[in-house]
Parts: structure tokens; sequence; C-alpha cells
């Protein structure tokens, strides 16, 4: 963080406090701060603490004179090398959506072309509203990053996603944001972790998938420098920090995602997608009848892989896993024929290889023009490996 200069955006919202905390973070870390005060922020923090510990002016007005003749509000947006806007309330994205300047904040976002990362804090209600659900997307098409927004308790009282992301993950995802990688300003697409098909509203159909590859995947992936949206099931491993996390639960709700974060220049496809879901899943708990068991009736779940490959927003560049447990290079390479993407990893999930669910990845790398096997090692390093050759791939 030494040397990097950070304007942050205050925005409204109780959570504001939350960017004091942040602040400090920042400069222990050695980086410059630029506060800009929102007219609505400052009714929650006040200039004179945000300026006492940036130890620098905190901007405010567009119409300032003595800051227009210090430094233009031009110059003020293009000399940092991240714009972060945190608390960013529903309305100041609805304003970067539309692309308004009618205040400082909103002038200077739409004057720079400085990278910016959003940690949106709102009301569930207005979070999930199909109004700021369209204003993200626009964003996220823009290039904007998102941090957050979390899920839980609110100050409103009510509860779901909406309340700021802690400090420390802003921090992560500043820290990122921040990487300067063959894949800066490139957005990849990683799945992860296994889909839970519901049998009723406690039990479910799952695989063993820890998520341990694909989230080692994303982490390669973000510290060359792209921004990674990181579709997830229920996995075991945390997803890595700096990265945008959208939790799903079944493969219906994993291709959703996927569809709303593209477009993406690649995506890699390491979940362990349930194929069949239970058409006949019960809303109520299934009770026991003695001497009965249920039965159930399965349904074929879509193919987010093949799906994405042959869709009409493909990706650059499309990954995907086969996770065999015999023949595994010749049901392979037949997979990536039938799935239509561009590469395929091969691996041995038989138990005996403790793979699935385990530390170490051994794989074969399947492409148009040849075929490498990999050497056991950490899914770190396999995962690194990858994103190297995702890296190369794109420059070519
Ligand atoms: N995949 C997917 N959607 C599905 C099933 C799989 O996107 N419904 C993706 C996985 O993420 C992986 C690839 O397809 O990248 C292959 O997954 P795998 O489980 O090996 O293959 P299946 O399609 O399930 O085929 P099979 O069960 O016959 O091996």
């Amino acid at each position: 963080m030494r040397d990097k200069r950070i304007l942050l955006i205050i925005g409204g919202g109780i959570a504001a406090y939350k960017a004091l905390l942040l602040i400090r973070q920042l400069k222990g870390a050695g980086a410059a701060v630029t506060p800009v005060l929102t007219r609505a922020g400052a009714e929650f923090v006040t200039a004179l603490s945000v300026g006492a510990l940036v130890g620098e002016k905190v901007h405010e007005a567009l119409f300032d004179l003595t800051s227009e003749a210090e430094m233009g509000h031009i110059e003020l947006s293009r000399s940092a090398d991240l714009i972060v806007v945190a608390p960013a309330t529903a309305d100041l994205m609805a304003k970067m959506a539309a692309g308004r300047a009618d205040d400082l904040a909103s002038t200077l976002l739409l004057a720079t072309d400085t990278p910016v990362l959003v940690a949106p804090a709102m009301n569930v209600r207005m979070w999930t509203h199909p109004a700021t659900q369209r204003n993200i997307l626009t964003l996220q098409g823009d290039g904007v990053r998102f941090v957050g927004p979390d899920e839980g308790e609110m100050a409103c009282g009510e509860y779901g996603p909406g309340r700021l992301a802690e400090p420390e993950a802003i921090f992560a995802a500043i820290r990122a944001a921040l990487v300067q990688g063959p894949l800066t300003g490139r957005h990849v697409l990683v799945t992860s972790g296994p889909t839970h098909e519901p049998i009723d509203p406690v039990r479910y159909i799952a695989n063993r998938s820890s998520g341990a590859q694909g989230t080692a995947i994303a982490a390669a992936l973000r510290d060359l420098g792209a921004r990674v949206t990181f579709v997830t099931g229920p996995a075991e491993v945390p997803p890595p920090e700096g990265v945008q996390v959208v939790r799903v639960q079944t493969a219906e709700q994993m291709l959703a995602a996927v569809e709303a974060a593209l477009p993406a220049d690649v995506a890699v496809m390491a979940a362990a997608v349930a194929d069949w879901r239970v058409e006949n899943a019960g809303a109520q708990k299934m009770k026991k009848v003695a001497g009965e068991v249920p039965h159930l009736s399965f349904a074929e779940n879509p193919d987010i892989l093949a799906s994405v490959s042959k869709g009409g927003m493909r990706p650059r560049l499309v990954v995907g896993f086969a996770a065999e447990t015999d023949d595994v290079l010749a049901h392979a390479r037949a997979k990536r024929l039938r799935k239509g993407c561009d590469w395929i990893v091969a691996n041995d999930v038989s138990p005996a290889t403790g793979i699935m669910g385990g530390a170490e990845n051994a794989v074969t790398l399947i492409t148009e023009t040849g075929e490498e096997s990999w050497p056991r090692a950490a899914k770190e390093v396999v995962a690194q490996r990858l994103a190297a050759r995702i890296a190369g791939a794109l420059d070519g």
C-alpha cells in the first residue's frame, strides 16, 4: 500500500463509522487517503473526525472555491490510484449508474478513469429492489468492483443482505484492486464448491466437493490482478478475500448467478454441480412412516458450463473441470467437446486419490492443441499454474 493514494468517498448511513476504521487501517499500511464526505455522510460522521484521522483536508462541496483553487475536482479524482466508495448508498449507486454529476462525489466518479471499488450499505429491501440490482449490473458492466454487502442484522432491525462489509474485507478488496498484473483490467468468473439440492426444508443431496480448488483458483487469478466474481455453493473452505462473492445453494441458483455476472473475459467452472435435483421436494419436512420409504423423483439440472460455452455472452476463454473416477482422459476429452468449452482440467476423483475434499490435486490440462499432465501438488500450486496459463492465453 506504500505510495498508493486512495480517494475515499464516504456516503450516508449508520455504517459510515466503519469508514473511520478503514482509514486507520489504510494509513497503518502506508497508503495516503484523500477523503470526500457527501452531505448524507456528514450526517453520520463529522469532517473533523475524518480530517483528524487522515491528516488532510476533507473535501465536501463541489463549488468550494478554495479547494478548486488548490486542486480541481478533475485532478482530485485522477491523482488517486483507486477510488473507494464506502458506504455507498442506493442513491449514490443510482447516480453512478446514470452518469449524473450533481455533487462533488458523483462528479468525481464521472470525471475519472481511475478504477472504482464500491462497498454498498443499505436496507435489505433497497438492496433487493430491482432498480438497485439493475444499477449494480450496469456498474459491474462498467468495470466497477464491489465488496459486500454482508448479510445479517441491520441497524433498522431487519435481517438480510445490505450490511456494509467489514473494514478488513474492504481493505482486502482495496489491496486486490491495486494489484498490477497480467490480468489487471480483466473480469474472471469462477464457480466453486458443491451445490445442495433440497429434498425438503431440512434435508438435501450434496457431494464431497470442499471448494478448495475453486477457492485457490480465484485467489491465484486475483493475485494476477483480475477482478474476480466468485460464485460458490456451500463450501467447506471460506471464500478468498478481495473477490466479489456470490453465495448460492442449488444448481439453478448457480446458473442465475453466473448469467448475472457476465460479461467476463474468462470463466473457470470448478464447481461440482449436482446433475439432478429432486423434482418432488417437499415444502414441509417429510415425516417418517413406519415400514415405508420415500420415493424421490429427479429432474435434470441445467448444465452451467455448457450453457455458458454455447451462450451469446460466451467469455473469450471458458475452462471446465472433469471429475472422473475411471477412464479419466477419454471422458475428459469427450466432455470438452460435448460442453463446448476451450479447456478441460481433468482430475481423478476416485476415493483412493484423496483429491476430492483433500489438499492436493493431480490434473491434466486438455486444450484445443494438446494435453499436459501436471505433477501432484497442493491445490494452490495447481491454481497458480492454471492462472498463469490463463494470463498467457489472453495475452496471445
Ligand atoms: N458442470 C456444470 N453444470 C452441471 C454439471 C457440471 O457447469 N450441471 C460443470 C462443472 O463445473 C465442471 C464440468 O461441468 O466444470 C464437468 O463436471 P463433471 O461433474 O465432471 O461432469 P458432468 O457434466 O456432471 O458429467 P458426468 O456426471 O457424466 O461426469
